[in-house]
């Protein structure tokens, strides 16, 4: 009898991680595929499609490409809020997009920007 304790006992754990696994697998595919076209169309012409910056865009911007890249730890510190508040309300050269993205996309561009590294 004890045998087949054990082996319910391991088919549970081994059910409880491959659940565990897919869950998190589907986390880190939570950026939607509306946020990646946005960046692509409203973002990538500054922030480049790999969202390491355009370094094409540094001199009419007067900025340096540690501004636009969005995978380095100066961007990646902030919070969600952080990014989001700059997305909405813009930033010096960097654009608002309040009212021309949608606050559900520019919350999903935050995890895109987190998923780019
Ligand atoms: C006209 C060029 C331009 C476009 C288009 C643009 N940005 Fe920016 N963005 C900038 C510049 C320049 C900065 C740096 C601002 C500063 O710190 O002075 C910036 C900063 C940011 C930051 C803050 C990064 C940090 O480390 O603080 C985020 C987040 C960001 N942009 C996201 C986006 C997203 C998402 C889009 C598209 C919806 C976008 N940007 C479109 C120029 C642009």
């Amino acid at each position: 009898m004890r045998w087949i304790m054990k082996w319910i006992f391991n088919s549970i754990l081994v059910i409880f991680f491959l659940t565990a696994a897919s869950a998190n697998a589907q986390q880190s595919g939570e950026v939607s595929d509306a946020a990646k076209k946005e960046f692509s169309k409203s973002c990538a012409s500054c922030h480049g499609k790999d969202g390491k910056g355009n370094s094409g865009m540094t001199k009419m911007l007067k900025v340096d490409i540690s501004a636009l890249n969005l995978t380095d730890d100066a961007t990646l510190n902030k919070s969600d809020d952080e990014l989001i508040k700059i997305m909405h309300d813009g930033l010096n050269k960097m654009p608002a997009y309040k009212g021309k993205i949608s606050d559900k996309i520019i919350a999903e561009l935050a995890a895109y920007i987190r998923a780019l590294k």
